[in-house]
């Protein structure tokens, strides 16, 4: 390992890749908090799930207090440990405002099942790393997992910058509210509009080695698409099918109230974001590690990756950055840099057609991309190198 990921190593050897830094203290002391900010979170959107519920016809029509403890007992490994921790901040919640359609048949059972509730959020847990089972299988699994953490080293001719899959899919594709791969396993093939077509997840993976990785897909069979399929199979394994699971993508961030801004965004990034990821975005490298990432410039993701739609890389922001203290930004706060990073150049959208203009037309075509659009008089999508 010549370039270990900080997150993704066992926490003595991540010190010493961090110890010249000397904000790493900070830093160890906030992984405290982290599980505190996370179990709020948590909590917080275990509010939401009955309304989520809601939507599954089948619950909807079982609806008479039933789905409050249903789907407690249908997340079978549901580890009460992390969640207990912070057990005591969800009766402090102000808990109904999501739920009072639902919670109208049954007002009782939903105040008193508020910790299951908690429990429920985070949906699923995936089995822990020394669960990996030996022989062929473990084999394959690992090595899905080295991928995921050191993308560029184990998956080198497909990957076009100096990013891993884990800087967008925290703890190595298990925390929840950050994409997680046992989130996502069990939802394809779906229909995605991006592609205008039914995906299955190995489509998924291409994508992002075309788009977040700035690389090239890796061509249908590839052992570098089996091992990361076997990895995020092995992740989701006793996950429910068929539905969206508590803590599966991002979690959505309504709209803020004020249109978000790029100068407010600026002074966000200034503050919070540019110790870590540079003043220019470059991220922080020691050496040939990659400490932390970049968020623009050529060796970031380029405008035809997710994080590129603001609404993506806001939810995303808002959940977990800055880094150990997810949560802590407002929404507007989050919306503000989300707008700033998404305004800066970046890597040629690989569809590019034509030109720039016909290019927003086709892909762009949303308040949610600056692809195209004029700042700081430049018109941004100009395939930097
Ligand atoms: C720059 C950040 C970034 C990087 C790096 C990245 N992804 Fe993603 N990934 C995203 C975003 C954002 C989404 C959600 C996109 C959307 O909804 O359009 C996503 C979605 C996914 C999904 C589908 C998740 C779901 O819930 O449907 C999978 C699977 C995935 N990524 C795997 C990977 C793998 C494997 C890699 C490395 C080869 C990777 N990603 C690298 C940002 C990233
Ligand atoms: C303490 C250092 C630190 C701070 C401060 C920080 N980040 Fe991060 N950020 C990280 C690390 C580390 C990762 C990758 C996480 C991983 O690999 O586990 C990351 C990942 C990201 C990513 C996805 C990966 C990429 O390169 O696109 C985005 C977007 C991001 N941060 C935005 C922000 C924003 C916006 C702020 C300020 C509000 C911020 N970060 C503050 C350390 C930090």
């Amino acid at each position: 390992m010549n370039a270990p990921h900080p997150a993704a190593l066992p926490e003595p050897s991540r010190s010493t890749a961090l110890s010249q830094d000397s904000e790493y203290v900070g830093l160890k002391m906030f992984a405290i908090v982290l599980v505190a900010v996370i179990a709020v979170v948590v909590v917080s959107s275990a509010i939401r799930i009955p309304s989520a519920l809601t939507l599954n016809d089948t619950l909807r029509h079982a609806a008479s207090g039933a789905p409050a403890s249903q789907p407690a007992s249908a997340a079978p490994g549901a580890g009460p440990a992390p969640v207990v921790a912070t057990a005591a901040p969800p009766p402090a919640t102000p808990a109904a405002p999501g739920a009072p359609a639902q919670v109208a048949s049954a007002p009782a059972p939903a105040a008193t099942d508020a910790p299951a509730g908690a429990i429920q959020t985070v949906g699923f847990k995936p089995p822990a790393e020394s669960a990996i089972p030996d022989g062929p299988l473990g084999d394959v699994i690992r090595k899905g997992e080295q991928i995921f953490l050191h993308t560029a080293q184990n998956a080198k001719p497909y990957v076009g910058n100096t990013l891993n899959c884990v800087n967008c899919h925290l703890d190595a594709g298990r925390l929840a509210d950050s994409a997680p791969l046992w989130g996502a396993y069990l939802l394809y093939p779906a229909y995605r509009s991006k592609t205008k077509h039914v995906d299955t997840f190995e489509d998924r993976l291409r994508g992002c080695f075309m788009y977040s990785m700035n690389g090239k897909a890796p061509p249908y069979g590839d052992e570098v698409l089996n091992a990361l399929q076997t990895y995020a199979y092995w992740l989701a394994k006793g996950a429910p099918v068929g539905e969206k699971i508590a803590g599966a993508g991002y979690k959505k961030l309504e709209k803020p109230t004020q249109a978000p801004d790029y100068q407010r965004g600026l002074a966000v990034y200034e503050a919070q974001c540019a110790l870590c990821h540079g003043a220019g975005g470059e991220g922080t490298r020691s050496g040939d590690t990659q400490v932390f990432p970049p968020l623009w410039g050529a060796q970031s993701y380029n405008w035809g990756a997710g994080m590129s739609n603001i609404s993506n890389a806001a939810a995303f922001i808002k959940s977990n950055m800055p880094f150990s203290k997810g949560g802590s930004l407002s929404d507007q706060e989050a919306w503000d840099v989300a707008l700033y990073i998404d305004s800066q150049e970046r890597p040629q959208d690989p569809r590019f057609t034509r030109d720039v203009a016909t290019t927003r037309k086709e892909f762009h075509d949303t308040d949610d991309s600056m692809y195209g659009k004029t700042v700081n008089g430049k018109v941004l999508g100009q395939n930097i190198k």
